[in-house]
């Protein structure tokens, strides 16, 4: 479990009194550690899949997307939660993805997901349905342009999700101006000046923001 913003004591009664991943998912986490080595830290926590799962579950989306999939952890639990709707999902890497269709496969979800391999912002740009729910766990540079494009896109009462909003808590430290962390601070501005939207952040895993559009 991300607890970057928790006690160890706390972390681990929070993971105790939580839902655990299944078998698939426990694979598909130690399949990616196996190959991504490093980068196997860019896949999201189990607690944030049940909450994935759950979140897509009470807004039942006919369409949701999630920018940035990898090797698909969050894309199988937000897929798990869908009640006849489709998750589209937008990545650059074919080699990651690669590994994510093969579990969306072995899951019984692939015919709930459509993956776009290239920039996001330009498969954004070009993606024309009414979006219901969104997960943004990609380039934090590129996290004001991911949101504009969605906001034209989400249905009011939509939601997007947004992942790594408090970078193990340096956002609330001025002492931290490494590019990353003043990124996201920007974002955080951004989207709290926003009046078409609810915003709420959550100190889940590195931080996610829950951001609803009026
Ligand atoms: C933090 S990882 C996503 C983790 C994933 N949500 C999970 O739970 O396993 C970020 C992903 O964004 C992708 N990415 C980076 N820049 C991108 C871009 N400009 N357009 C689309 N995808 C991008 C990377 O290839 C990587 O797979």
């Amino acid at each position: 479990m991300k607890a970057y913003l928790l006690d160890a004591a706390v972390a681990q009664y929070v993971h105790d009194h939580s839902t655990k991943p299944d078998p698939l998912l426990e694979e598909l986490a130690k399949e990616t550690a196996e190959v991504a080595g490093e980068r196997a830290e860019m896949q999201i926590s189990p607690d944030q899949g049940v909450f994935l799962t759950m979140i897509t579950q009470l807004v039942a989306p006919a369409v949701a997307v999630e920018v940035g999939t990898f090797t698909g952890y969050s894309s199988l639990c937000i897929a798990r939660g869908l009640s006849g709707g489709r998750l589209h999902c937008f990545d650059v890497s074919e080699e990651w993805t690669s590994i994510a269709r093969r579990y969306w496969a072995e899951a019984g979800v692939a015919h709930r997901v459509t993956l776009t391999l290239g920039p996001a912002l330009e498969t954004l740009a070009a993606f024309d349905q009414t979006v219901d729910l969104a997960f943004l766990d990609a380039d934090k540079g590129n996290y004001p342009g991911y949101y504009e494009l969605l906001m034209d896109r989400m249905r009011p009462g939509g939601l997007i999700v947004v992942d790594n909003t408090l970078r193990r808590g340096y956002v609330a430290d001025p002492a931290h101006d490494e590019a990353t962390t003043v990124e996201i601070r920007q974002f955080n501005d951004l989207v709290i000046e926003d009046p078409r939207v609810t915003v709420l952040m959550l100190p889940v895993a590195d931080g996610m923001t829950m951001i609803r559009k009026n």
